[in-house]
């Protein structure tokens, strides 16, 4: 009996403006004309309740914020949506999922942001993904010019992570490379200050040595 391939969860992390919705579509396509189902999806968001639950934490009703324990779960109850009726059954089926943004970014966000203390996050965390962790992580790094260059051209209203100051962005980017210095055998660090072009072949070399070292 042969068996089906194993699918793989490979997750986009990194400031706004990096890169990483460009990328995901780019990877999206590549499997896809390599043969191989992908699933292209987001966080916070990817089922209809996290997407509700999405606009709920990108534009709260005026005059109200969301605490930052109360912001931490909510992102993590979309999670917990997300993974148990998209994430899990792709990844059952075989299919691959490319996710942009995952739990690294609640590990950044509800930090560098709302001061919850990384032993709440991680608990939670553990609890929400249980065995469902990224097969890869690619972490967007660029400096924070072009970060904010690429946020400048980006069209449409701005929400309220991206109306922060230019140190919370710093903050952010410090973040991230430290969960990739700190977890190296599940993230890479990829120079996001390339073309486009250039960082899909990048991204691409790594996901080549998940396939079985065809890199
Ligand atoms: N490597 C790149 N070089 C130049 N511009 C880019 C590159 N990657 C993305 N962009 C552009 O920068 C903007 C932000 O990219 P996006 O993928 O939305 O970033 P993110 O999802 O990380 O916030 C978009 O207008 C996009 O077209
Ligand atoms: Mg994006």
């Amino acid at each position: 009996m042969s068996e089906r391939p194993a699918g793989r969860f490979i997750t986009l992390e990194g400031g706004e403006g990096t890169g990483k919705s460009t990328l995901a579509k780019g990877l999206a396509r590549k499997l896809e004309a390599a043969g191989i189902r992908a699933i292209l999806t987001r966080e916070p968001g990817g089922t209809p309740l996290a997407e509700a639950a999405r606009h709920l934490l990108l534009h709260p009703p005026e005059g109200e914020a969301w605490s930052p324990l109360s912001e931490a779960l909510l992102v993590n109850a979309a999670r917990r949506d997300h993974l148990e009726k998209l994430i899990r059954p792709a990844l059952a089926r075989g299919d691959w999922v490319i996710c942009d943004r995952f739990a690294d970014s609640t590990r950044v966000y509800q930090s560098v942001s709302g001061g919850v203390a990384q032993s709440t996050l991680l608990s939670i965390e553990s609890e929400v993904l249980g065995d469902t962790v990224p097969s890869m992580t690619l972490v967007l790094d660029v400096s924070l010019e072009v970060a904010r260059e690429r946020r400048a051209v980006r069209a449409g209203a701005m929400d309220t992570f991206e109306r922060r100051p230019e140190a919370f962005h710093e903050a952010v980017q410090m973040a991230f490379l430290a969960i990739a210095e700190a977890e190296p055998a599940r993230c890479r660090v990829i120079d996001a200050g390339q073309s486009a072009e250039d960082v899909l072949e990048a991204a691409w070399g790594e996901i080549c040595s998940l396939m079985g070292g065809q890199q």
